[in-house]
């Protein structure tokens, strides 16, 4: 496995996977990987020839009073399962080599990066679109993975793939949970043994409104009480949000109709945990 921290390297090796006619696959990530991130890595060497994951901590998509420092990070360990895995390079450029001084321009997907977690964090779309559509032209993959824990995220990078005329086939890959139903997350690991124990809470919430929705409530706003009821039983969160909409226009629904995402964010002391299901 090759470790590249370096672009034009990065292209170099691509270059000659493509010689080969390879195919290409990227699982792009901020590292301490966990079986959420493997999901993808290994649906990526699955499904192609050659497989990039980069592991790059976005300063471009945090916010200037969030976790970017403290983000948790273990190359070391990162490197481990990539190699078990079967991944052909790791991509984990320093900060200057993606953004060098002077660099200035982004990408933004308007509509859909407003709503859901846009409101709480106004530029952290452009700076994901601004990063993936980087890894997108210095990779070229034929494919790229993505999860459904980031529905939003899911959401805008296809748009944006469409929008743009990237070549790639974006796919989704559904959400790896820890057995008692907690979304796998790298910061999961910033939860206190009391705010963990808590944590399940929020898809156990979901996951109320989403058998409700089987036995036949169609209208949000009772799925959305049972949601906030349900999550009022413990006391430790405060919810962001809980919404339901449309999963590719993202745009509120009242009445369920055909398949509808519900989409919560919700703050455990002072990590912020989204999850989401469809209905
Ligand atoms: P990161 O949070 O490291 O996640 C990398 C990828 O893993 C994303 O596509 C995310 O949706 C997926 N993922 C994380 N937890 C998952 C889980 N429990 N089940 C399934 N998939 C999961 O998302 C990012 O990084 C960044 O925004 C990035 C796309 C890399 C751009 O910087």
């Amino acid at each position: 496995m090759k470790v590249v921290k370096n672009i034009a390297v990065l292209r170099h090796h691509v270059a000659l996977w493509r010689e080969k006619k390879a195919s290409v696959g990227l699982t792009p990530t901020m590292g301490f990987l966990h079986e959420g991130h493997e999901s993808l890595m290994r649906r990526a060497v699955n499904e192609n020839d050659r497989v990039v994951v980069s592991i790059f901590v976005n300063p471009a998509q945090f916010g200037p009073s969030e976790d970017l420092d403290r983000y948790p990070r273990d190359l070391e360990h990162d490197l481990e399962r990539c190699e078990a895995l079967g991944v052909d390079l790791v991509f984990c450029p320093e900060v200057e080599e993606m953004y060098p001084a002077g660099f200035q321009s982004m990408v933004a997907v308007s509509a859909l990066s407003q709503g859901l977690c846009g409101k709480s964090r106004p530029t952290h779309f452009q700076g994901v679109c601004t990063v993936v559509s980087k890894f997108f032209n210095i990779v070229s993959p034929d494919r790229a993975y993505f999860g459904e824990k980031d529905a939003q995220q899911l959401a805008i990078i296809r748009r944006m793939a469409k929008d743009l005329d990237f070549t790639v086939e974006i796919v989704g890959c559904p959400i790896v949970r820890e057995a008692d139903g907690l979304a796998k997350s790298s910061r999961n690991k910033y939860l206190s043994p009391e705010e963990r124990k808590a944590a399940p809470a929020l898809n156990k919430a979901l996951h109320a409104a989403g058998e409700a929705a089987l036995s036949g409530i169609r209208d949000s706003r009772s799925l959305l009480r049972i949601v906030e009821e349900s999550l009022a039983a413990e006391p430790l969160f405060r919810i962001d949000y809980v919404e339901i909409v449309d999963p590719l226009s993202l745009q509120p629904v009242e009445k369920i109709e055909r398949g509808a995402l519900l989409a919560a964010a919700a703050w455990l002391g002072a990590t912020r945990l989204i999850d989401n299901r469809l209905l």
